[in-house]
């Protein structure tokens, strides 16, 4: 069928690894889709910055808006972050008739209900299998394979940063400043790092997957958040000298009496657990339910090609779902539950 238009926002380290996959793999994209993708332009803040990416310098825009309320847009890949123009440019989007892949954790704990709003109101797609531990599928079983079951607890590691720099200062004593400097430059941390290691960005992605695997809504604003700026060289070394290691931890509960609790720490782990052995910026996140039991999930959780293939995977679907005229799932949200920070226990 004929070419799906697709719009670019942001290009950064995700954004640039996005183009390159959509151009390395343009001929599998387009048999998976049934249809070849076009790159209708790429809106960034400074276009007439020097680029890494093998495209035509015409492509590039500072006019968001223009872009994606343009006639012909399929789909729209929002890999900017934060919530203006994020937000704006993403409704602009639904409004004009285009399906929304996005990996924005931040706004979609914040103001996801708008969102998913939206979509359903311009009968379009809104995926986001990216936002929540980079290359893992974790949205897809939460929102799909795990349905029919009932999720009581999600526990893991969901931030590669503070992974990243829990992990240097523990295996070569590395200063915590120093350990941030190369998370930042190997493209882990967000724009603004302090979203990263005072637990921000941990505690949004805890508020999806509690979102998603309770099927209700809680807000990053309900999660209890503690970062890793007062763990000191000190704390990591004498957790070594227990046997332990320490590690940002996200957790997510569903007491029996149906209340949810959602929080973000560090904390100590043996050595022997399996998130003690999740290195570097990997993350890993455990799923128990009723039926399914335990389930392990465990990849790289950020950086621009990892996170650049969960966002590729959902554009293969949503281009499908065009192709085809479906729409795909909508948000899950049955009741609203009760949200507390700590939750029981
Ligand atoms: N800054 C995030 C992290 C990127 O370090 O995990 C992936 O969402």
């Amino acid at each position: 069928s004929k070419p799906l238009n697709v719009a670019l926002l942001g290009c950064g380290a995700v954004g640039t690894d996005v183009v390159r996959l959509l151009i390395e793999h343009a001929d599998d994209l387009a048999a998976r889709i049934g249809a070849p993708l076009e790159l209708a332009g790429i809106a960034v803040r400074r276009p007439e910055k020097v680029r890494d990416v093998p495209v035509d310098k015409s492509l590039f825009t500072a006019d968001g808006k223009g872009l994606v309320t343009k006639e012909g847009i399929d789909l729209v890949i929002e890999v900017i972050g934060g919530i203006e123009p994020a937000r704006s440019l993403i409704l602009a989007a639904f409004e004009n008739g285009a399906s929304v892949v996005t990996a924005n954790k931040a706004l979609l704990a914040e103001d996801g209900g708008t969102l998913f709003a939206a979509a359903e109101k311009h009968g379009v797609d809104l995926y986001f299998e990216a936002a929540v531990g980079g290359a893992i599928p974790l949205v897809r079983p939460l929102r799909e394979s795990l349905a029919g079951d009932k999720v009581h607890k999600v526990l893991g590691i969901v931030n590669g940063t503070t992974n990243y720099i829990l992990d240097k200062m523990d295996s070569y004593g590395a200063s915590y400043t120093e350990a941030l400097d190369e998370a930042t430059a190997l493209g882990y941390a967000e724009p603004d790092p302090t979203a990263d290691v005072e637990g921000f960005d941990a505690a949004a992605k805890a508020a999806i997957l509690a979102s998603l695997a309770f099927h209700t809504r809680v807000l990053a604003s309900d999660v209890h958040r503690e970062g890793i700026t007062d763990v000191t060289a000190t704390d990591v070394a004498s957790a070594k000298a227990m046997g332990c290691v320490v590690k940002l931890l996200a957790i997510a509960e569903l007491s029996e009496d149906n209340r949810v609790g959602v929080r973000v720490h560090p904390a100590m782990i043996p050595r022997s657990h399996p998130l003690a052995s999740v290195r570097e910026a990997y993350n890993a996140v455990f799923v128990e339910s009723a039926a399914a039991g335990q389930l392990m999930f465990y990849g790289q959780g950020a950086g621009g090609a990892p996170t650049a293939s969960a966002v590729l995977g959902d554009l293969v679907t949503v281009a499908r779902n065009r192709v085809q005229g479906i729409r795909g799932i909508g948000e899950s949200t049955y009741a609203q539950l009760e949200v507390h920070p700590m939750g029981d226990t």
